[in-house]
């Protein structure tokens, strides 16, 4: 089996075969990743490149350990130190490195629908780690990886999305994969925080109550206040915030029942988490993160041995 698609710009082209393909893969390589040698030569002779220019510390670091541990040779690029910096177009700086022999992009950029631009003009695959509010496909697989480990299945599952729905580029590769995937999905957050045309484009719930969300839901899903996207006041304070939509230990223990909290980081502690929430027992995050691996070293090589002979 492979992938449909030579590119992972989104789960929204994805088919469900696909998303069960690379979810199946990344189980295989997460047995790989508990051995005491973790590298195996799937990728030896396979070039790729991390163009990172947005900040990241989770999907940088994962991705380059995933290419490392599938024997890729890496190459790291920061825009911030490189000759972008002196005006170099995004096109210009991809068909410079590719001229290197490079076979394959990952790529974070803060405009949405940049790798998709790059899909029209270069032949090398890319993957696609996160443009501006649109996708963070890697992060949506890997949260629905993590949701299938601890629960058994996505089918079904009632899982809620919660925060600043509006700006996530995490929210929106969650709900794609989640509604391909059979489970139900309830969006929760401020009024000016969830997009007016969500329920009835992405056939999601919308509860503006917290607590019942909590109340219906088996996983909760945490998102960060994206205050660097927001260029307008869309809620009176942090604070207020919090109130509203912090989750705190005492509101989980008011549940009548465990829900499973999820955040895909960075966390802002005391705004969307309380601390002994963030670092509870019902708490994956950090099961989320070492998943990220297993599933980015699937999607690395699916795409990379997508045209090639077994
Ligand atoms: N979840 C996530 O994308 O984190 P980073 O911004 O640190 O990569």
């Amino acid at each position: 089996m492979s992938l449909s698609a030579k590119h992972l710009l989104g789960i929204k082209n994805l088919t469900k075969e696909d998303i069960s393909l690379i979810l199946q893969t990344a189980a295989r390589f997460k047995e790989v990743l508990q051995r005491p040698v973790k590298k195996v030569p799937s990728l030896r002779d396979v070039t790729i490149v991390n163009l990172f220019f947005e900040n990241s510390t989770r999907t940088r670091f994962s991705f380059e350990l995933a290419e490392r541990r599938l024997s890729a040779d890496v190459l790291n690029f920061a825009a911030s130190t490189s000759s972008a910096a002196k005006g170099e177009t995004l096109l210009d700086t991809v068909n410079n490195i590719l001229s290197m022999k490079v076979d394959m992009v990952v790529m974070r950029h803060s405009a949405s629908g940049a790798p998709h631009f790059l899909a029209q003009h270069i032949p090398a695959a890319i993957i696609n780690a996160g443009d501006g509010i649109n996708e963070h496909p890697t992060q949506g697989l890997l949260d629905a990886f993590s949701i299938q480990e601890k629960t058994g299945s996505l089918e079904g599952r009632k899982v809620a999305i919660i925060g600043d729905i509006m700006h996530s580029r995490v929210a929106m590769s969650n709900l794609f994969l989640l509604k391909k995937m059979g489970a139900e999905v309830t969006v929760c957050g401020p009024p000016t925080l969830i997009p007016r045309y969500i329920r009835e484009a992405h056939g999601v719930e919308v509860n503006y109550n917290l607590k019942e969300t909590l109340e219906w839901c088996d996983v909760a899903n945490v998102l960060r206040i994206q205050l660097e996207r927001q260029n307008q006041v869309l809620f009176s304070s942090l604070r207020e915030y919090n109130l509203a939509y912090g989750i705190s230990r005492s509101m989980l223990d008011s549940l009548h029942k465990e829900v499973v909290i999820m955040h895909p980081g960075p966390i802002n502690r005391g705004v969307e988490l309380d601390s002994d929430v963030a670092d509870s027992k019902q708490s994956i995050i950090l099961q989320q993160v070492e998943n990220g691996v297993a599933v980015r070293m699937a999607v690395l090589y699916l795409l990379a041995t997508r045209d090639k002979p077994e």
